[in-house]
């Protein structure tokens, strides 16, 4: 992980640097957000930003935003000041750790804000047949397409080939193409020069650029615009890319790992996606089965899972019931692994043993209805109403559901106790009814 530290963190800061070097972080350091932007810009990168409270987030937020860099931003400053880490998250500053550094904090910080790279775990004789050709291929330098329902571990896969190849020591950088729109995604690839198009207000490094020498992972490749796919092809075949707005071609040395749940065969014969291009990425196909084809994959998974969210949220470890693990192992997993894993991340904050019944896991409705296809529910529920009605009704939904429990909550609405604290006061500030265990504490 790459930590780029913003001032002195209240004096705080070579603490902090020392920790992050302990927990395997590389780190670099900027006094200003004026050279925090230029070290990002320039293709240094950053997995999290630690910035001094006292430095103005709200800009740096602002900036990141405007430049479309994206990186979370925590804020660090001095414990017995609460009303400053509340304006810093409502700056835009992801989470708060208070000053002195507490290493294990720390820790737990870096793995929630950013996302870590995971082992991947695996039991099932098809994934060690599977395994056994990846680790033949990684080191070679041909491009690879991953593909594999939505949830089976693409990059995570995508991931543990770059870690196994002869780039594991250079950058392994990812960009999502269903992500970003159309218009943005260019110049988030190759890069811009200073006033290439209005908003473009310094030169910007592209994603190709950072990744030099290293592997660059294109998330849902399908969804990119056949215009972009015909520079991606100049780019692989000619390995030369050229800065939007820039004159001249930039050479690059990448190896490139593509993702797709779509059948990208069928996307070339809908014309959808360029056959020449489909060939450049497809030097090597890995498919990641379904979950539910590899049976005994679950039972690790969820080992693993139950030790990560215990390890996070400081919770005891606890064990499955038999009938748990019957049902876990027979449940159909249509998302795959990353069901499962929500699925033990919410059993982990419910259960109030030291075992994981099937209640704890398949309680809720929500989960239960296997059979049910979300795509209508989606329509009937969501269509046609505006992001902020959709979140403050989940909000005070999960909140009822957790029993005013805020911490329960939070953690499974992927949010900080804080902002969460934060939009519960902007609904009863507004005149929102809000039930009132949920306001204490
Ligand atoms: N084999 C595995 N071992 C550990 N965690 C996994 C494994 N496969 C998937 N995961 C976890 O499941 C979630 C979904 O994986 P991801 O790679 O994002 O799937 P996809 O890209 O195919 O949708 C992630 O949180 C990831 O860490
Ligand atoms: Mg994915």
């Amino acid at each position: 992980m790459r930590v780029l530290i913003i001032g002195l963190l209240e004096g705080h800061a070579t603490t902090a640097a020392q920790i992050a070097l302990t927990k395997g972080a590389k780190v670099a350091q900027s006094s200003t957000i004026d050279e925090a932007l230029e070290s990002l810009r320039s293709g240094k990168g950053a997995d999290i930003v630690l910035i001094d409270l006292s430095l103005d987030i709200a800009d740096l937020v602002k900036r990141l935003k405007q430049e479309r860099i994206s990186v979370p931003v925590v804020a660090c400053g001095i414990a017995e000041n609460p009303k400053d880490a509340g304006n810093a998250i409502r700056a835009g500053a992801k989470e708060y750790i208070s000053m002195p550094p507490d290493p294990e904090l720390i820790a737990a910080v870096f793995s929630a804000v950013a996302k870590q790279e995971s082992s991947l775990v695996h039991q099932d004789p098809k994934m060690f047949e599977l395994i056994k050709l990846v680790d033949k291929i990684a080191p070679s330098e041909a491009n690879v397409l991953v593909t594999g329902e939505s949830g089976t571990g693409k990059e995570v896969m995508a991931s543990y080939i770059h870690h196994k190849s002869k780039r594991s020591d250079r950058p392994f950088i990812s960009l999502n193409c269903a992500a970003i729109p159309e218009s943005l995604l260019e110049s988030e690839l190759f890069g811009h020069e200073k006033g290439a198009f209005t908003g473009a207000v310094a030169r910007r490094i592209g994603k190709f650029e950072e990744a030099n020498g290293g592997t660059l992972l294109l998330d849902e490749i399908s969804e990119m615009h056949p215009r972009l796919q015909a520079k991606l092809l100049r780019a692989v075949q000619e390995r030369v890319i050229d800065r939007v707005g820039g004159s001249t071609p930039i050479k690059v040395n990448i190896r490139i790992i593509a993702t797709s749940n779509r059948d990208l065969l069928e996307a070339v014969k809908n014309n959808e996606f360029r056959e020449d291009l489909y060939f450049r990425l497809n030097v090597v196909n890995i498919h990641l089965p379904a979950l539910r084809d590899r049976p005994l994959d679950i039972i690790p998974l969820s080992a693993y899972f139950i030790k990560k969210y215990a390890d996070l949220n400081r919770l005891p470890m606890r064990e499955l019931t038999k009938d748990a693990l019957k049902k876990l192992t027979s449940y159909n997993w249509r998302g795959n692994v990353r069901e499962l894993e929500n699925t033990i991340h919410r059993a982990m904050l419910l259960s109030q043993e030291n075992t994981i019944e099937v209640e704890d896991l398949f309680g809720l409705p929500d989960v239960v209805e296997e059979e049910s296809s979300t795509q209508p529910l989606v329509e009937a529920l969501l269509i046609g109403r505006t992001v902020s009605e959709v979140e403050k009704e989940l909000i005070i939904g999960t909140l009822s559901h957790c029993l005013g429990n805020r911490t329960h909550a939070a953690n499974i609405l992927g949010i900080s106790i804080r902002t969460l604290r934060n939009k519960l006061r902007e609904y009863s500030d507004a005149g929102i009814n809000i039930p009132s265990h949920a306001l204490k504490g």
